[in-house]
């Protein structure tokens, strides 16, 4: 396994929308291990391939199962050609930040539960039931595959106060 270079903004990579994945062959294969990788040194929790520069429609989400336990394991999800199929439509606000908009943080409001379809790393059809946070991240990761980042639905904007709590990476 590779770690890979995360690209920050103004890189047209992360503007573009990602091509949908038709090949689960042996590149996608390394992709996808070297952006498991990469998102556990960022660290973060959600990595989506044009940040790593792969306009490719694939992210990785690694996260808590249930984040209100304290030793909840980690669950990682690997999701290729991901769509959000069902969205609840009650929403709440959240603050987020961006591994590839280094030192800033927004307020963005998202659903608070989606059921995201895609496929497995393998090809084969999956659906997951997300919802709070999960279902956030899953949100942000989608954007970043159709060219849009979290500042684009930001009610504001900031730059993080050192005492400010660390943020999850996505
Ligand atoms: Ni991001």
């Amino acid at each position: 396994m590779t770690l890979r270079e995360i690209i920050t903004l103004p890189n047209p990579i992360l503007r573009r929308k990602a091509r949908t994945v038709t090949l689960f062959d042996s590149d996608l294969q390394t992709l996808i291990e070297d952006m498991i990788e990469t998102l556990r040194d960022a660290p973060g929790v959600g990595l989506a391939a044009p940040q790593v520069g792969k306009s490719d429609r694939l992210i990785v989400v690694e996260y808590p199962e249930d984040d209100e336990l304290e030793d909840s394991p980690k669950k990682l999800y690997v999701v290729v050609n991901p769509e959000v199929k069902e969205a609840s439509e009650e929403t709440e606000m959240g603050i987020e930040g961006c591994l590839s908009i280094p030192n800033l943080h927004g307020e963005v409001e998202r659903t608070i539960a989606v059921i995201v379809k895609g496929q497995t790393r393998r090809g084969q059809a999956i659906k997951i039931k997300a919802q709070g946070w999960l279902a956030r991240i899953f949100q942000h990761e989608i954007d970043h595959l159709n060219g849009i980042v979290f500042t684009d639905r930001a009610t504001k904007v900031w730059k993080p106060a050192p005492e400010e709590p660390v943020l999850d990476n996505v």
